[in-house]
């Protein structure tokens, strides 16, 4: 099939190389050209594993513009997906959303085309897209729209760090859409993926015992919704450990042996549930702000997903409050970060607990010097008004620091050479904001070892 993709970022080139390595044409179209320009000479702009792989396989069956022209009247599928930040009152900003529309809607042709909203919208945007469309196609033609296209709705479930094995091997494909024959398309194009017909590339093999992948196929709505109740289900997990966790700490029982004890239950499961600083990243936040905003907007209160957001923010705090209540003054200390991106595996720096917990530790007086293991470049372009010390190593880091926060749960950091980085410290203290260290082995090195909960 052809297909268009609106927005090149995480989400947009994953679908986009994904599809053309299952073998559709693809355009993936995005308004920055500095990013195109990137794309067309084989790099990708941002970090995630193997993607450079991806798209050089994909080559063939895949091409890279800023304009919608060139991509949207030859598609039979055109995919809309670009940012949603949050906006300021907890809903989305969809002006990103809205240019896409009216840019598909001018382009068009005469064909029948499925619009596929994969950015995660607010409930009802598949009509409002609809009428976005609708509209700039009317204006541009001078005619109804009648049949020409129909919009759907297809949310996207990757991780960052392992967007290529969610893509192509995912938990499930979600389509709402209102009509058969839109659903129908959507299938199509996605029955390599449901059946697993196709040949797994050699850096991401097939999981074990995959034989197919389930669809739900259902209305609009349901779909908009399944995207916003499973990141916040999957946020009040990691807020409810944590919440556990104080109470650890409180009772002097391990927490992780706890979240072992909890996630060997079948019915609850083991992911989600290590404890520490919390959340991060573009989704997380504003996908549950979001959802706070859409039921109160329907008089629903949702206690449970605001009570998750709250005990979020505050596992950044108790960090900092962790490393107050032991050097009783923070001014003129200097504090090394381990880990920027919000997550392992990935440079993404949206939403990162790193920055906040910078900004915080400033403000108090202290000196902060970072780490991470590919996040340094886009950290230096993005938050140059932060004032920090970049350093080359986690040694760099440790060296003359008053303590050390683990704040990402790089695997590079899971076992550093904590002696020879305890000798250049002022102090051995470490506070392990993940829950990734050995007590004993830090013990052994002679650092007050930390944790987040104790
Ligand atoms: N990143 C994730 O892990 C993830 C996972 C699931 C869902 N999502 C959702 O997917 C959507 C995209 O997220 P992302 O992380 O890929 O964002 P991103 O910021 O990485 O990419 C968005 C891209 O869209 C481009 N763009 C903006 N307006 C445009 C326009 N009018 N025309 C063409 N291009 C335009 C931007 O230049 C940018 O490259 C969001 O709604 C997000 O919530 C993200």
């Amino acid at each position: 099939m052809n297909v268009s993709i609106i927005g090149t970022g995480y989400v947009g080139l994953t679908t986009g190389a994904c599809l053309a390595f299952l073998g559709h044409k693809v355009t993936c179209v995005d308004a920055d050209e500095r990013k195109i320009q990137a794309l067309e000479a084989g790099r990708v702009p941002f970090f995630e594993p193997h993607m450079e792989d991806l798209v050089a396989d994909a080559r063939c069956n895949l091409c890279f513009t800023t304009r919608y022209a060139d991509a949207i009247p030859k598609a039979d599928v055109v995919f809309i997906a670009v940012g949603t930040p949050p906006g300021p009152n907890g809903s989305p900003d969809l002006r990103y959303l809205e240019a896409a529309a009216r840019g598909i809607g001018q382009n068009l042709a005469d064909h029948f085309t499925v619009v596929v909203n994969k950015s995660t919208v607010p409930i009802g945007s598949g009509n409002w897209v609809g009428a976005l469309v609708r509209e700039a196609y009317e204006q541009a033609k001078g005619r109804k729209a009648n049949g020409a296209f129909a919009v759907a709705s297809n949310p996207e479930f990757l991780r960052e760090g392992s967007a290529i094995l969610d893509s192509l091997y995912p938990d499930r494909v979600v389509i709402g859409a209102d009509e058969p024959r839109t659903s129908e398309v959507l299938y199509t194009l996605y029955r390599p993926i449901l059946e697993q017909t196709f040949q797994a590339p050699a850096y991401q093999p097939r999981p074990d015992q995959l034989a197919a992948v389930p669809l739900i196929s259902t209305d609009l709505a349901s779909a908009e919704l399944i995207k916003y109740a499973a990141n916040a289900f999957l946020a009040l997990k990691i807020s409810y450990i944590n919440e556990i966790g104080q109470v650890a700490e409180k009772v002097g029982a391990d927490i992780r042996q706890i979240a072992r004890g909890i996630g060997l239950d079948a019915r609850i499961g083991p992911r989600f549930l290590q404890a520490g600083i919390g959340w991060g990243g573009s989704c997380f936040g504003k996908d549950t702000a979001a959802l706070v905003a859409t039921a109160a907007e329907y008089g629903v209160a949702a206690h449970i997903v605001k009570a998750a957001r709250e005990v979020n923010r505050l596992q950044r705090e108790r960090a900092v409050d962790k490393l107050l209540a032991e050097l009783k003054i923070l001014k003129g200390r200097t504090i090394g970060l381990l880990g920027l991106a919000f997550k392992p595996h990935t440079d993404d720096l949206r939403e990162a607990p790193a920055l906040d917990i910078a900004r915080k530790l400033i403000e108090r007086g202290a000196r902060v010097k970072v780490h991470d293991p590919v996040a340094m470049e886009r950290f230096r372009r993005e938050n140059a008004e932060l004032e920090v010390a970049c350093c080359a190593s986690a040694e760099d880091v440790a060296e003359d620091a008053d303590a050390i926060m683990l704040v990402t749960e790089w695997p590079d950091y899971a076992d550093l050479p904590w002696e020879k980085l305890g000798a250049s410290m002022r102090s051995r203290i470490l506070l392990d904001g993940r829950q990734l260290l050995d007590r004993e082995r830090l013990t052994r090195a002679g650092f007050k070892y930390i944790g987040l909960p104790d």
